[in-house]
């Protein structure tokens, strides 16, 4: 893969639902950047394993990656609470993690060449995915205004969930993705922490476009 030269490379982790996405999404839009949210490709591979349990397999893995459209991502059935938990045990497997590895360094470095860069986000960005990023963003929020973010989503959503289910949900994804050996979520020392907990999604971009603007200004 040929990597495009003097492009914009932001990378964010963070625990799920802490409002990366939303930030990703505006980062991208501000600054014209292509935008993978990476969480959504283990998710489709999740949502694989609870289709086709029999015929699950590296082999088909690869397959479905090959032929996978940016768009295939937004599909709306990918936002349910036991297609994340598939993706989260799916996630904890190595030969997958490589698998995905290799979408995502074009997604990163080879970006189309109408943007001027990418934002990647999910759990390994920082720390594994886009090591050299030219911005390195840890964002999270407490456990309870996650769940109460996500549960908000789910209704919208129509999706029949619990409060307490989210919760719960919430507390074993972010143990699985925290614990397991290949590409734990962690914030790295060279990463600049953005707390959402108590920030508006405005005042939260208007933190990170100040940071991001100073360096891209001088
Ligand atoms: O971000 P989202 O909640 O959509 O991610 C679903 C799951 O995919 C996460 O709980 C995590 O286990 C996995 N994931 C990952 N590495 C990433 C992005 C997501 O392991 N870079």
């Amino acid at each position: 893969m040929k990597k495009r030269n003097n492009i914009i490379t932001v990378a964010i982790d963070s625990p799920a639902a802490a409002g990366a996405g939303t930030q990703a999404k505006l980062i991208a839009r501000h600054y014209n950047l292509f935008h993978l949210d990476t969480g959504r490709i283990y998710r489709i591979i999740g949502k694989l394993k609870i289709k086709y349990p029999k015929k699950f397999s590296y082999s088909l893995i690869k397959k479905k990656i090959k032929i996978l459209k940016i768009k295939d991502l937004n599909n709306k059935n990918l936002l349910s609470d036991k297609v994340a938990t598939s993706a989260s045990i799916v996630a904890k497997d190595k030969k997958i993690r490589n698998i995905v590895h290799r979408f995502q360094q074009k997604c990163a470095y080879s970006p189309p060449t109408k943007y001027a860069g990418s934002v990647l986000d999910g759990r390994d960005i920082i720390s594994v995915q886009v090591r050299d990023a030219m911005f390195k963003f840890f964002i999270t929020a407490s456990l309870e205004t996650r769940a109460k973010r996500r549960f908000r989503e789910y209704k919208s959503l129509n999706k029949k969930i619990s409060f307490r289910e989210v919760l719960k949900s919430l507390k074993n994804r972010d143990k699985s993705d925290r614990q397991r050996k290949h590409g734990p979520l962690k914030k790295t020392k060279d990463s600049i922490l953005i707390n959402t907990t108590k920030l508006s999604r405005k005042r939260c971009f208007e933190k990170i476009k100040a940071i991001m603007d100073r360096k891209l200004k001088s």
